[in-house]
């Protein structure tokens, strides 16, 4: 157990000491220029390291930035440049060094123009981006570049060799870096070697903006704070109003009656007692508490979708109070070891329900429902995992980060779980409900199709998708571009819009099943609002074909893979959601039932 639980300090020691720097230089000082990766402007995920393409590199040794969990699996790996640069030392057409190209470099580099790549640098923490080269027509641009141009007017690739470094300073602090690409070399496709010489130029500005909006202008306002996000919310807003006044009014309808008729039998003989209003969802009492099918398999995912739920609020909050996007990866790292801490929440929940509905093999549960979630990443991850080998994408995950993941499921995720159950099981897990269940089920009346549950589950998913549809816009258009979400207030609200829609839509949709005398609510309400991922799913096929535009397996396989992963996290969510609220409303409306 010792080298795990090392592993695990390591790591936690590498997010604690993640802002090791503290920004603060003085004149001729150091400043490191950390470059991180490259890859198509048009796949944002599809990226590889620098030095796959044969850049050359500066004077000093080959170095890397520390790693932490985050950084690995998204693929970062910042390498020193070599770069000199000095805290205020302006400095003019500096070399940087200088590339022998063979044939082979040049094709690739001209691959890599035709397919607009860019990198990504770092300086103190700052991102920064450039171009590897631009596509120029012969013809108009004959000044640019060699001048003697082939005849055909094919557009030929051209490399920039001069980064020009204009960098914004207050007093000892680093506040804003534009980068420059200058220079542009043409690539000669004929030519069996060429040299290039790479240089560039640093110049100081002063400036008297604070340090601490310094990441204020890679947030894009004018997108993200648009009145369309306001009244998306608003109308999100009324639809809640309106769905809890309509449960408000089932609810209030129902025990209504009832005490009418407890008033009415006070008053009358028996005979009008046996006559009473049993009709609809009363005649089921005998057979709602009866166990679901698959008992284990809806417990699981129960304790998996309480599980995320948590997970999801602690998340947001904690990047609400930590305002987390400024730093690289932290969100993923955060989330990383939330998800194992929060395992048992999902022991706790799945095994109490189990063993409220007499579930026994409570050890096969808990097997089922620690591997459940962790399964499904591993299978999605490890695909396209594959993909990105296959591509030598510096996407892929390095064999030590797998077993870091491992050694967390093993000494954290799976001993929680197991520890959840136990408390579970022991403390919450004896059956409680307000009616006997009947040893033979109710027969299932025929009824009209719109009661049927295909039709309800399908229908069910389209109104929490409509409060959610145009957040959902705004996190797809940061994730899959260039834009960073940073406005996750919006994005708390909408969730709490989400669950509160869920619980009164699952809840309404499972009265009127159980008024058509089908007692089969269980995974009805499980499955009701869960269908609202199907929906997530085809939008996002549709974002994918109509407003990106990503090309290549590898780029496919990440977009499609992990929607699919997060499409799965919101189906055991919201099934969780929309069961736990319907199980209060049932309990709640069978206590009054008077059992002859
Ligand atoms: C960087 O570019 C922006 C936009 O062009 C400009 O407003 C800003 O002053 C520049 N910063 C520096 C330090 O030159």
């Amino acid at each position: 157990m010792k080298p795990a639980c090392l592993l695990v300090a390591g790591i936690l020691l590498a997010i604690a000491s993640a802002d090791e720097h503290n920004h603060v230089y003085e004149p001729n000082e150091e400043v490191v220029v950390w470059m991180n990766t490259i890859g198509p402007m048009n796949n944002w995920q599809e990226t590889y390291d620098y030095y796959q393409l044969p850049f050359c590199h500066g004077d000093s040794p080959v170095q890397h930035h520390h790693e932490t969990l985050g950084e690995a699996l998204q693929g970062m790996d910042l390498i020193n440049s070599g770069i000199p640069m000095s805290y205020l030392v302006p400095a003019r057409d500096e070399p940087i060094c200088t590339a022998t190209l063979q044939h082979r470099d040049i094709d690739l580099f001209r691959y890599a123009i035709a397919n607009k790549y860019w990198y990504q640098m770092f300086i103190d923490d700052l991102p920064l981006w450039g171009r590897v080269g631009r596509m120029v027509d012969n013809e108009i641009d004959s000044e640019q570049g060699n001048a003697d141009t082939d005849d055909d007017g094919a557009p030929a690739e051209y490399i920039y060799t001069h980064k020009i470094f204009t960098i914004g300073y207050n007093e000892d602090r680093i506040i804003e870096i534009n980068l420059t690409d200058s220079n542009p070399i043409r690539l000669d496709p004929s030519a069996s070697s060429v040299e290039l010489e790479f240089s560039y130029s640093v110049e100081w500005v002063p400036q008297d903006k604070d340090f601490k909006d310094r990441f204020n202008r890679f947030l894009d306002a004018d997108f993200f704070e648009h009145k369309v996000h306001w009244f998306s919310i608003l109308s999100s807003f009324m639809m809640v109003l309106f769905l809890t006044g309509l449960v408000a009014i089932i609810l209030l309808r129902t025990i209504k009656r009832d005490f009418t008729r407890y008033d009415k039998e006070d008053g009358l003989g028996d005979f009008d007692r046996d006559i009473g209003e049993d009709y609809g969802w009363k005649q089921l009492h005998g057979d709602v508490f009866r166990q679901p099918p698959k008992l284990m398999l809806l417990s699981s995912l129960i304790g998996v979708g309480n599980q995320l739920m948590i997970l999801s609020a602690v998340v947001i909050l904690y990047t609400i109070v930590g305002d987390l996007y400024v730093e690289r990866a932290t969100i993923l790292t955060a989330t990383i070891f939330l998800y194992a801490l929060t395992s048992g929440v999902a022991g706790y929940t799945s095994a109490s329900y189990y063993a409220k509905n007499g579930g026994k093999d409570w050890i096969r549960n808990v097997m089922l429902t620690a591997s459940l979630w962790p399964g499904a990443v591993a299978s999605v991850g490890g695909f396209v995992n594959a993909v990105a080998i296959y591509y030598s994408s510096s996407r892929a995950i390095a064999f030590s980060v797998i077993l870091a993941m491992l050694a967390i499921w093993v000494f954290l995720c799976f001993p929680l779980t197991l520890l959840g159950a136990i408390v579970g099981k022991n403390w919450a897990g004896q059956p409680d409900f307000p009616c006997r269940v009947n040893p033979i089920p109710r027969p299932i009346p025929e009824k009209l199709w719109y009661f049927e549950p295909l039709v309800v589950i399908a229908l069910g998913g389209i109104l929490p998708f409509g409060s959610i549809f145009i957040e959902m816009y705004f996190i797809f258009t940061s994730f899959w571009t260039y834009k960073i979400y940073y406005v996750y207030g919006f994005m708390f609200l909408v969730f709490g819009i989400l669950l509160i829609v869920t619980a009164c839509v699952t809840i309404v949709s499972t009265y009127f099943l159980l008024n058509s005398e089908d007692h089969r609510w269980h995974w009805m309400s499980f499955l009701t609002c869960a269908s609202t991922s199907a929906y997530i799913y085809i939008y996002a096929t549709y974002y994918f074909f109509s407003r990106t535009r990503m090309t290549g397996l590898f780029q496919a396989s990440f977009y499609f893979g992990y929607t699919g992963l997060v499409c799965l996290g919101m189906f055991c969510l919201l099934g969780a959601v929309g069961h736990w609220a319907t199980s209060q409303f049932v309990r709640k409306i069978y206590q009054n039932v008077k059992i002859d």
